[in-house]
C-alpha cells in the first residue's frame, strides 16, 4: 500500500490562488508544496520573512510553481489586512484561505499566566478570525464566488484535552466558526471546512508537545489503532481535495485524519485490546455459563 502517493491529477488546482498561514514550516509547507505541484499560486505567510523567502525559493525550484512570501503576524488585524492587499495586488484574487498557523505548548494550566493563555488564543482563534473576516468581507464586497476557507483544527477541538487547554479552547472556537459560517456565508459562494489531524511529526509540534525528555515515554504512534503516525502527503492529499473544485458540495464538514486515534481513547471497552487472543476462549465460556442467571 502506498499511502504517500500523490492523489489528485496534475492540474487539479490550476488557476487557483491559495493563502497558507504558517506556510513556511511543518504541515503548512507540505500542503503548500503539493498545492504548487497541482498548479496553484500559493502565498505563504508567517512572522519570519527570512524563513518564508528561503522556502519560496526552495519550492519554486522544486515544483516549477509560483509562490509569494509575505510577513504577517495573524494576531494583528492591520498586518492581516496589509497581507491581503499585497496578495490581491500580486494575483488579482485569492480563491482559498488555509488557516494553518498555530501556537501551542504543553503545560499544567495552573502554571499558565493570563498572557500565556492569551498568546495561544490570539494566534489560533483570533488569528483565524482576523484572516477569515478580512478575506470573507472582500469576497462579499467583490461578489467573488467559488471561494473557500479551510481550517486546521485537532480532534481535541471536540474532546478537549488536559495540558493543552488554551489550544483546545481555541481550536473548539475555530471549529464552531467553521460550522457557523458554512451556513451563514454559503449564500456568498463561500465554503468552510476543517481538517482534524492526528499525530503528524513536525519540528514545531514535537519540540513543544513532545520535548526530548519525554519523547521515548510517550510514543504517539502507540495511541493510534493503525500503529503509526501520519505521513505529510496523506494530509496534503486531503487538503488539496478540499481546496479543489472536486469538493464543491462539501461544506461545514470537519474531516478527521488520525488513524482512529481519538476514538480509541473514547470507546469504553477499547482497553480490551490488551487481552491476549488465547484468553478469549476462556472468557467466552465464562460469559456463556452465566446465561441462565
Ligand atoms: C508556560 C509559557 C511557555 C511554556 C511560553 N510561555 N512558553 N508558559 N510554559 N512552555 C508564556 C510566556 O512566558 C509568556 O507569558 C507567553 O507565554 C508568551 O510567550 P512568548 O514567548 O513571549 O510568545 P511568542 O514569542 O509570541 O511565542 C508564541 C509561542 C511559541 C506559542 C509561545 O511557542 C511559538 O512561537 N509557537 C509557534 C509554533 C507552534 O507553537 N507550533 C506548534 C503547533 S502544534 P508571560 O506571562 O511570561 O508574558 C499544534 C498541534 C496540535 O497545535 C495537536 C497535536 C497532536
Ligand atoms: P509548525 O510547523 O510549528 O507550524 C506553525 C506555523 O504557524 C509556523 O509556520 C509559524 O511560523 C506559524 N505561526 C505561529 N504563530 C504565528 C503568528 N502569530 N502569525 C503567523 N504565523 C504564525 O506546526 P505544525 O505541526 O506544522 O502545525 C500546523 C497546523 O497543524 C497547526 O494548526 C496545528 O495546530 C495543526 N496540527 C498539527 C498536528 C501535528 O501533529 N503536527 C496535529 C493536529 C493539528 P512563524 O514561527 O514563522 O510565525
Amino acid at each position: 500500500m502506498n499511502y504517500t502517493a500523490k492523489m489528485l491529477r496534475d492540474d487539479a488546482l490550476k488557476g487557483k490562488t491559495i493563502v497558507v498561514t504558517g506556510g513556511g514550516s511543518g504541515l503548512g509547507k507540505s500542503m503548500t508544496t503539493y498545492f504548487m505541484e497541482l498548479g496553484a499560486n500559493v502565498i505563504i505567510t508567517s512572522r519570519n520573512i527570512e524563513k518564508l523567502e528561503r522556502v519560496k525559493t526552495e519550492l519554486e525550484t522544486e515544483t516549477g510553481g509560483t509562490c509569494l512570501a509575505l510577513a504577517c503576524d495573524v494576531r494583528n488585524i492591520k498586518e492581516v489586512e496589509a497581507m491581503h492587499k499585497k496578495a490581491i495586488e500580486a494575483f488579482g484574487k485569492v480563491d482559498v484561505l488555509l488557516n494553518n498557523a498555530a501556537g501551542n505548548f504543553i503545560s499544567p494550566t495552573e502554571r499558565l499566566s493570563a498572557n500565556a493563555f492569551d498568546t495561544i488564543i490570539d494566534i489560533v482563534l483570533k488569528g483565524t478570525k482576523n484572516c477569515t473576516l478580512t478575506f470573507g468581507k472582500h469576497w462579499i464586497d467583490t461578489k467573488q464566488k467559488n471561494t473557500s476557507v479551510l481550517n486546521i483544527v485537532t480532534t481535541y477541538a471536540w474532546t478537549g484535552s488536559a495540558y493543552v487547554v488554551p489550544s483546545a479552547t481555541a481550536k473548539a472556537g475555530v471549529l464552531a466558526m467553521t460550522r457557523s459560517l458554512a451556513v451563514e456565508w454559503a449564500k456568498y459562494g463561500m465554503r468552510f471546512n476543517a481538517i482534524a489531524p492526528g499525530p503528524f511529526p513536525t519540528k514545531g509540534a514535537w519540540d513543544r508537545l513532545l520535548p526530548e525528555d519525554i519523547r521515548d515515554k510517550f510514543d504517539l504512534a502507540k495511541k493510534v489503532p493503525l500503529k503509526r503516525v501520519g505521513a505529510h502527503q496523506e494530509l496534503s492529499n486531503l487538503a488539496a481535495y478540499l481546496a479543489s473544485d472536486f469538493s464543491a458540495y462539501m461544506n461545514g464538514e470537519v474531516i478527521t485524519i488520525d488513524g482512529g486515534e481519538w476514538l480509541k481513547g473514547a470507546g469504553q471497552m477499547n482497553l480490551l485490546e490488551q487481552i491476549p487472543e488465547a484468553l478469549w476462549d476462556q472468557l467466552e465460556a465464562a460469559i456463556r455459563s452465566k446465561k441462565s442467571n
